[in-house]
This record gives structure tokens, sequence and C-alpha cells, in this order.
């Protein structure tokens, strides 16, 4: 028998969340109608013969109805657990923003799903003594009909299409993956910040890697190495079971609005904080270290430039260290007009890269 006759012929609900065979199916299709109404988290309980829902069940049976049982999860629904905002709590500013509570939050959820990000936010702040004006939106019919049931103000819209309004202070948000997706739906998000609004976001860590050379993507991952690259380290990232049938790596990043981002960028003290990443690291690189600090050779040979400014710079530290682009491409510089030459010239010179580098970056902030 068809699933879908089995749905509009054999059931009945004895209540929003229970619902009860009307005929015997045979063995295999209630197999097929057990393990379908399990993807929309019902239990069978064998004493009572029925099903138990934990969400309204004739809008989740008639959602099969209409999109058939193969796009149940057409919206790629995976709902934050409560390990998410745990998370989120550790290692984001969502422990402090409105810490003042001098007046509400104002918080966007663009892809609300079934409102466990929205609840968590919401208990915590009262816990808290905050509270906060929370709008969100989901593409999922089902979905904004659950979270409106829930008393949360969220509309039915592709949020990518919604005109953006700068009036948030903060964004919390669990996209969509699918195709890499989510990559758009942060960006878009971020055009509702205020400018000292924070972007709080789960997104995959694996994506960044594949996606390389996307524009879209190079835009977030910018971002990331600017304000958290040490969520993209493994150790830092969601654990493997946060998610129910997500096997993929998972983390959380915080972002300051574009207009922070632009002044975060130029400021003296970006500066000097990817200096000390860049000196850090070359301390902690015996290779690299010996190279620099070689005072007997007379002269660096192109060879060994090379393998410092393309090895160690463009790759290792681009990829483990997560400089952010913009001072990569000036250290390199930097170290290639002026700290190698004046090496050359004076092999003896105790010269200290890091006293080199921030003389620079003072001269640069000055
Ligand atoms: C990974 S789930 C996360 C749900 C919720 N944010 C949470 O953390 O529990 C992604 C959600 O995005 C919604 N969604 C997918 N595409 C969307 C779009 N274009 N606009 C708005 N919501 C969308 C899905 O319906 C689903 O509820």
């Amino acid at each position: 028998m068809q699933l879908h006759q089995i749905l509009t012929n054999h059931i009945s609900f004895v209540s929003d969340k229970k619902l009860v065979l009307t005929s015997e199916l045979q063995r295999k299709d209630f197999t097929r109608l057990k393990a379908l109404l399990s993807r929309l988290g019902a239990q069978w309980d064998n004493k009572q013969s029925e099903f138990i829902f934990t969400r309204h069940a004739p809008s989740l049976v008639q959602r099969i109805i209409d999109l058939g049982s193969s796009n149940v999860n057409k919206f790629h629904l995976y709902p934050s657990t409560p390990k998410v905002f745990d998370f989120m709590k550790e290692f984001t500013p969502i422990c402090y923003l409105g810490a003042s509570g001098q007046r509400k939050l104002r918080v966007l959820e663009p892809s609300i799903g079934l409102c466990d990000l929205a609840m968590s936010l919401k208990d915590y702040l009262i816990q808290e003594g905050r509270d906060c004006i929370l709008d969100g939106y989901d593409i999922d019919p089902l979905n904004v009909e659950l979270s409106k049931q829930k008393g949360f103000n969220v509309q039915e819209r592709d949020f990518l299409t919604v005109q953006p309004e700068p009036i948030y202070d903060l964004v919390l948000m669990n996209p969509p993956f699918d195709s890499s997706a989510f990559v758009d739906h942060v960006r878009h998000a971020s055009r509702f910040l205020t400018p000292t609004g924070v972007l709080v976001s789960v997104i995959p860590v694996n994506m960044p890697r594949l996606l390389k050379d996307d524009v879209r993507h190079r835009w977030l991952m910018d971002r990331i190495r600017l304000y958290c690259p040490e969520q993209l380290e493994k150790g830092n990232f969601l654990d493997k079971d946060t998610f129910k049938n997500v096997s993929i790596d998972t983390t959380v990043i915080s972002l300051n609005s574009e207009s922070a981002y632009q002044k975060d960028l130029a400021s003296a003290r970006t500066l000097e904080t990817q200096l000390c990443s860049l000196s850090l690291s070359i301390d902690n690189n015996l290779k690299e270290l010996s190279l620099l600090s070689e005072r007997n050779t007379e002269v660096f040979s192109a060879k060994t430039i090379d393998m410092f400014l393309t090895g160690f710079l463009d790759t290792k530290l681009n990829e483990e260290l997560n400089l952010h682009p913009a001072f990569l491409k000036q250290f390199k510089q930097f170290i290639q007009d002026e700290y190698l030459p004046l090496t050359k010239r004076t092999p003896t010179h105790s010269l200290c890269l890091d006293n080199l580098l921030f003389g620079a970056s003072l001269t640069k902030a000055a």
C-alpha cells in the first residue's frame, strides 16, 4: 500500500499529539509508516497502540501528504540542541550583550525552525534579568505555524528576499547548510545589524575549505579570520553528537557589523594583534626562526627567501594561523622589502623581527 494511501485512509488523530491506526496494516506497511513518523519525531507506544508526537501531529502529517514523504526535510530543518546554546554562551558575546539592562535587546532569528535557539536565548536572558524583542522568519509554513503557537513573532518568508533594516543588536542563527547556502544567509543577516550589533551563527566547518576560491566564501572567511579564527581549529568544534543525523563538523562564529569590521580592520590594535600572531608563530616554528635569525650567512639565497615567503607565510600562516589576508600581504611585503635586505647588508646585526615588525606597525598607525 502507498504511504499516501495509509496517511489519508488508515489513520486518525485522537488529539493534536496522538495518532492511531483505524485498520490493521500489513507488517511491512506498518514498518514503513513507523519509519516515516519517527522522522517527524513520533514514537510508537506499544501498550496504547498509538503514535505519540511532540509537535502538532495533524500539521506534520498534512505536510507529508502535500509534499510527498521524500520531501519531509525539504528545507533542511536540523534543530539546535541545548549544547549549541551552551557553546554560544561560552564562546560568544551573548553572555554580556545587553547586560546594562537599560533596554530590551532587539534580536533576529532569520531561519527560526522550531524556535529552539530562540527559546534558549529567551530563557537565558530572563534568568539573567535581561529581556529581548525577538523577530523571526522561516520559509517552511509548518515551522511558522508551530513558532506562532509558541508565542513568537515569526513571518513565513524566504529570508534571503527580506529587505534589510539595520535595527538588531543580535542576530542569532543556525541557517540551512545545503550547497553552501549558509554563506548567503550569514551575509544577508549581517545587513540587519546595528553598527554595534553582533551576529552569532552555527556554520559547517568543512565548507570554507571546500569553497576556498569562491568570492562569497572569501567574504565570510575574511571576517572569521579577524574575529574568531580559533573557531576553525580542530578541538574547538561542536561535539559530533550535537545535531541529530548530522555527521559533518560544525562550529559557532561571531562577527561584528560591516561598519565595525571596516573600522576594526584599519585600527592600530588589530594590526598589533595580527603582528603578535605572526611573531608568535615564527617563534614557535624552529625552522623558520633559525632561518630568520641566521647571522653567519652573508646572503639569503633566493631559494631560502622563497621558502620563507611562499612556504611559511603563504601556506602555513594562512592555513594554520588564519592571519587576515590584508595583513598577510603587508607583512610579506615588509619582510621582503625591509627585513631581508637589511639582514643581507648587516649579517651580524642583531635584528629582532618582533621589533622591526612592531616598529613598522607603529609607523603605520602614526
Ligand atoms: C538547520 S535548521 C535550524 C533551525 C533553527 N534556527 C535552530 O537553530 O533550531 C534551518 C532552518 O532554516 C529554514 N530555512 C531554510 N531555508 C530558508 C530560507 N530561505 N529562509 C528562511 N528560512 C529558511 C528551515 O526551514 C529550517 O527551519
